[in-house]
């Protein structure tokens, strides 16, 4: 307590101060300690994440580090402070090839559509970046260039030769996303080189059964293949110290990975590839070889830092500059090891003060998916809701996952929107109008000091409490707790009203003059007036909508904003007249919810005509087919009914089950990755369809003859294809 005492009174000397001293940050409660008490910064650059402009964003991005870093960035404008935020469109790596493949149009194509739709998608969110820009741009180039050169030149790089999968049709090596086959877990035959999608697996492409090309469908052979890597191990003792002893203060999970992965040591990473898209390795006798994409993409934080401005340099050499890096927990290694590693090897550069980073937002109770399409993606939320920004803010900042993963519902956004936006912080601010309009004249009443009472005193001691809490949460990246105060503030408003019942005081008479009572409803309405200007400035870096629609009702320029106002209680001058109220929230109807959740559960991707970001189908629910292929390749397949006589679980297999088929002509064992959609004993008498000439593969030891035709639903979910009558096993299908 003495602790948190001591820093808000530090902070409150702060403000006065060029120097900004820190509120107590404790790892723990077994640890409380001051690990930081004191910065000496005098400018802020913060990041976020650059998205992969290989679809659209989804509001897990937003909650996962825009909205977060956008609340920190517009929170320090408003306190004067020189602050940079960037980010950009990250334009490179397998993601964007994938995706090309997938569309059937180049990389190039799928940069320049994704980035214009996320650029808008931000601007429509309020996400306000000082430049949003992309790692094709040749600036970009040209600096992770040299600084691939610069550690090249210094002897920093290993060079080592390995063999790696390589497609002889299509003369290039392949990613291994780009090898498919058959998943040695459950059978999925369009199992990926890194990840069977179906099971869930990881996997090397050496696991997968037949493995082919996705390029061009060729037996991928193992080539020898030349890389730069960079020795991570070098510079773990120095990563330690710099993060276990001196950065306590990173929240519990990004520390938390951290340790476990400078616990369990470090290795060299590949810092190229072999690839046709992205950053040329700079190096002579390196053709087809490009940077990896988490090698350049960071330095796309100073290649966008350079586009914006002549001062980049004050931003990223000077030890006065704090840089924060806003991110998703998928990113924590690359932001917290590799690129501090990489900006130490060259020099000369700044270190993050701090990784902020949040844990993953599902949606209705399942993890986000782009590949079925289980996401709320931004821009069809703008078209759907184009009035309800601040909305969406409130929630994924109310919700967000800061400490653990959480879940977005469609009723949870309905339910903060009704009962916390538009009934208590809209409400407060409504009456205080409607009754200042009512009461007041349309003018902000004066204060009379001889009829203040212990409720008036209290309400002022809540309004400058709520400014040191915001703060405190701000600076420490609790926004969640943060924008509570805010609320919190505006519910002692209505509280306060409702003690104050102005709208009672103008018909009571008799021991009271009009004139006493007036000043008493003077009283409220000034104070419930000094209230909603502190709460414009507070809901700011939040709600910035709300807060501008405030300053509009209040007929006071954006000045007001700034942060050394918050706490005031002489905010509007006692005489002046201010407009009309506006309803600064609307109230969300049942059945905008109700189609929503229809939406997604549809994987629905509405479409509109002429409308080009409607038309994107965001790795949609229909998959794309494959390449088109001749009868005779249709009549090899000997397709057969089969009746299902048992099923049993395979040991240690927890998604493979061993079935028996009649085929009318003979009995065969089929293994199958349904055991996680069908009970065994629920399978006896039912008819399938059996790829009856499939050759034969051993799968955890049982030789498994065939393979049963199942669809997949949007949910990933197994049906069986059976003949709609009972019919004769063994019977072909034609
Ligand atoms: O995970 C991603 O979407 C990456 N494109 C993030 C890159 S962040 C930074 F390094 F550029
Ligand atoms: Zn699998």
């Amino acid at each position: 307590m003495a602790l948190v005492r001591i820093a808000v009174f530090l902070q409150s000397l702060s403000r006065s101060l060029p120097l900004k001293i820190y509120f107590a940050v404790c790892r723990n409660n077994a640890d409380s300690r001051l690990f930081k008490f004191m910065d000496n910064y005098s400018r802020i650059l913060v990041t976020a994440a650059l998205p992969y402009a290989n679809g659209p964003v989804h509001i897990g991005h937003l909650a996962g580090c825009y909205i977060p870093a956008d609340i920190y960035v517009r929170y320090h404008r408003a306190q004067n402070r020189d602050i940079l935020f960037v980010c950009g469109s990250d334009e490179h790596g397998v993601p964007i090839t994938i995706r090309a493949m997938r569309e059937g149009i180049s990389p190039q194509q799928v940069v320049d559509k994704y980035h214009a739709i996320i650029k808008q998608s931000f601007a429509d969110m309020r996400i306000s970046f000082d430049i949003y820009s992309r790692t094709s741009n040749p600036i970009h180039h040209e600096t992770a260039s040299n600084f691939f050169k610069k550690l090249y030149d210094d002897g920093l790089f290993e060079e080592k030769e390995t063999e790696q999968y390589y497609d002889e049709k299509a003369k290039t090596f392949l990613a291994d996303r780009y090898i498919t086959g058959t998943c040695p877990v459950c059978g999925n035959t369009n199992a990926y080189g890194d990840q069977c999608e179906r099971c869930g697996s990881s996997l090397s492409p050496e696991m997968l059964i037949n493995p082919r090309s996705a390029l061009s469908d060729a037996v991928p052979v193992r080539r020898k293949t030349k890389h730069w890597y960079f020795p991570l191990q070098r510079y773990e003792d120095w990563l330690k110290d710099w993060i276990l002893n001196s950065h306590k203060d990173w929240k519990n999970n990004v520390y938390g990975q951290c340790k476990g992965w400078l616990d369990s040591g470090l290795q060299s990473r590949a810092m190229t590839r072999d690839s046709n898209w992205g950053i040329k390795v700079p190096l002579p006798g390196a053709e087809g070889k490009v940077l990896y994409v988490w090698f350049d993409a960071p330095i796309g934080y100073i290649s966008a830092t350079k586009e914006l401005t002549e001062r980049w340099g004050d931003y990223w050499c000077r030890d006065d500059t704090k840089l924060v890096h806003f991110i998703g927990k998928d990113n924590i290694v690359f932001h917290c090891i590799i690129f501090p590693a990489m900006l130490k090897a060259h020099g000369g550069f700044i270190l993050p003060d701090n990784v902020p980073a949040n844990e993953f937002l599902n949606i209705e109770g399942e993890k986000v998916s782009t590949s079925r399409n289980w996401a709320v993606w931004v821009h069809e939320y703008v078209k759907d809701f184009p009035d309800c920004q601040d909305a969406l803010r409130y929630v994924l900042c109310a919700n967000a996952p800061e400490t653990k993963d959480n879940d977005f519902t469609w009723k949870d956004f309905q339910e903060k929107n009704n009962s916390e936006l538009v009934s208590i912080f809209g409400n407060f601010v409504n009456r205080t109008f409607v009754l200042m309009h009512k009461l007041c004249g349309g003018k902000v009443p004066p204060l009379h000091t001889d009829v203040l009472d212990g409720i008036d005193n209290e309400l002022a001691a809540n309004i400058r409490e709520a400014e040191e809490k915001v703060r405190a949460g701000i600076e420490a990246y609790k926004f969640r707790d943060a924008l509570f105060e805010v609320i919190e503030l505006s519910r002692k408003g209505n509280k306060y009203l409702q003690e104050k019942e102005p709208w009672k005081k103008m018909t009571l008479t008799g021991q009271k003059t009009e004139e006493a009572n007036q000043k008493l409803v003077d009283n409220c309405i000034h104070f419930c007036l000094q209230l909603t200007a502190n709460l414009a400035i507070l809901i700011n870096p939040f709600l910035p909508d709300t807060s501008r629609r405030m300053l509009h009702m209040m007929k006071v320029v954006e000045k007001m904003l700034e942060w050394e106002n918050a706490g005031k209680l002489k905010l509007l001058s006692v005489g002046y007249s201010l407009r009309p109220p506006e309803l600064l929230f609307r109230k969300i109807e049942d059945q905008e919810i109700e189609m929503q959740i229809a939406k997604l559960r549809n994987g629905l991707v509405s479409v509109q005509k002429g409308d080009n970001t409607a038309k994107l189908p965001p790795e949609s629910n229909v998959q794309k087919l494959k390449p088109e292929i001749q009868y005779g390749d249709f009549s090899k397949l000997d397709l057969r009914v089969g009746t299902i006589i048992s099923a049993e679980k395979v040991e240690k297999a927890d998604k493979l089950l061993k079935l028996s088929v009649d085929l009318g002509f003979e009995t065969r064992t089929v293994v199958s990755g349904i055991a996680q959609h069908f009970q065994p004993e629920s399978l006896k008498g039912r008819q399938v369809v059996v790829v009856a000439n499939l050759a034969s593969r051993k799968m955890k030891g049982i030789e498994s003859n065939g393979m049963i035709l199942m669809a997949e639903d949007i949910e990933g979910r197994l049906h069986f294809v059976s003949p709609e009558d009972k019919t004769g096993p063994g019977s072909p299908i034609t």
